[in-house]
């Protein structure tokens, strides 16, 4: 149980910011060089505590990783060759491995039982069993959470038509598709994040993109290079608020993913007033990376509607923030999905920023947010979220006097040097 302090107007932004890689892609790299018998070298994999729980998933079945020079190797089994576990899968924090592996395990010849942390516990995961059963998977949730019991089953080619908006459910679709025995159609009306399409289209004719519908067919042939993961823009997301709200700074981001489906972020703080200039656009594997550089701006409010929220889904807390100290009344709306990540998002991003002095309105689905000039220090709750103690972390940067985040340590799920990161912007370190 870890408290950290921060005091305000500390800190000067200045200079180049290392973010940690991607961790949605990292999971993505992962799992698809499990698909492969042949070593596959993975730069700049993220090394965090969900990232673990993935890495120790596949390690039961079979999967095995070695770290060579800073890079990781994985040696895969092939999708049809895991080994059965012998343990439960434990998914720690992980929304993401448990419902990319429900949909992995789901057509396998043997047993499987996933189960999770207090946190994952919590979290829906019918949304995952109804489609994977749709498929002819055998799936029994404990009422519709974690732990999750698989057993073996030959799955269907599906055709889906679904309106969701989640990569999660999207990805744990395709990767059970490639061991159906026959094609599936996946088409979703709310587009959500693209890294398992882009990963999979990049090294197996097995995936097809036709207008708006993926089709899988089953029994991957994968041919799969390296895979060097960019940067991760929702980690980037608090440095990009640190530097906007705080005067005089001037943040280089580099090698950063810069897929559309996830700076939806940087483009509502762009329409806010945000100085923030994208370069070197470069796409590497498929995948759009480059650089940013973010100056001191002065805010205006936003009207945020559903449409937006899948591509700004995890930077919603830190976009609260930037609300609080913009001028006018922001709306955040169509953003109930926030009620069932790591927290009720919705329910403790107004509890903390309320702490903190911010004028913000707890909604159904979203949150109003009448803009101020200041923000005063408290004593704050992480929630065990990482993105909750990251937010209250930069706002405490620009507060007055001491802000005290308690449950710190949880920011290792997608950060764990955040907290160095945040000192190395210390005025008197600086000078
Ligand atoms: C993720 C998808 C998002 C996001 C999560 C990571 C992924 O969830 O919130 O942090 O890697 O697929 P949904 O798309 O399911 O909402």
């Amino acid at each position: 149980m870890t408290k950290v302090a921060v005091e305000g107007n500390d800190f000067l932004f200045k200079g180049r910011i290392n973010v940690p890689a991607d961790k949605s892609i990292s999971h993505r790299a992962i799992i698809v060089s499990s698909f492969l018998t042949k070593v596959t070298k993975i730069t700049n994999l993220l090394i965090s505590e969900d990232v673990k729980s993935t890495i120790n998933c596949f390690s039961q079945l079979g999967v095995e990783f070695k770290e060579i020079n800073g890079d990781t190797c994985v040696k895969g089994t092939g999708i049809r060759n895991y080994l059965p576990p012998q343990n439960v899968l434990h998914c720690g924090n992980s929304g993401t491995t448990a419902r990319l592996l429900s949909g992995i395990l789901s057509g396998q010849n043997f047993s499987s039982q996933l189960d999770g942390d207090y946190s994952l516990r919590k979290r829906p995961m019918d949304r995952v069993k109804n489609p994977l059963e749709e498929m002819g998977a055998k799936i029994s949730t404990t009422n519709g959470k974690l732990p999750i019991n698989i057993s073996p089953a030959s799955l269907n080619g599906t055709e889906f038509n679904i309106n969701l908006g989640s990569a999660q459910i999207k990805s744990a679709i395709i990767f059970a598709a490639l061991t159906a025995n026959s094609e599936t159609k996946f088409r979703d009306k709310k587009k959500s994040r693209d890294h398992t399409e882009i990963m999979l289209s990049n090294c197996t004719e097995n995936i097809r993109i036709e207008n708006d519908a993926i089709y899988i067919t089953p029994d991957p042939v994968v041919e799969l290079g390296d895979i060097d993961v960019p940067n991760d823009p929702s980690s980037a997301a608090f440095f990009i608020v640190a530097g906007l709200i705080n005067h005089d700074s001037e943040l280089i981001f580099k090698n950063l993913c810069l897929n559309p489906m996830r700076i939806g972020f940087i483009r509502i703080l762009q329409t806010m007033g945000a100085d923030i200039e994208i370069m070197n656009l470069v796409e590497k594997s498929g995948e759009k990376t480059g650089d940013i550089v973010v100056k001191s701006s002065k805010l205006k409010s936003i009207q945020v509607v559903g449409e937006s929220i899948p591509a700004i889904i995890d930077e919603i807390p830190i976009l609260c923030l930037a609300c609080s100290l913009a001028e006018g009344e922001s709306m955040i709306s169509g953003a109930k999905e926030l009620r069932f990540k790591e927290s009720d998002r919705i329910k403790t991003t107004v509890t903390e920023l309320k702490k903190l002095g911010c004028d913000i309105e707890e909604m159904n689905d979203g949150m109003k947010i009448r803009g101020k000039e200041e923000l005063k220090g408290a004593l704050c709750e992480s929630h065990g979220d990482h993105r909750i103690a990251m937010m209250i972390a930069i706002a405490g940067t620009k507060a007055i006097g001491r802000t005290i985040i308690k449950n710190a340590e949880c920011v290792s799920i997608s950060f764990p040097n955040f907290f160095e990161s945040l000192k190395g912007f210390r005025k008197k370190i600086q000078s």
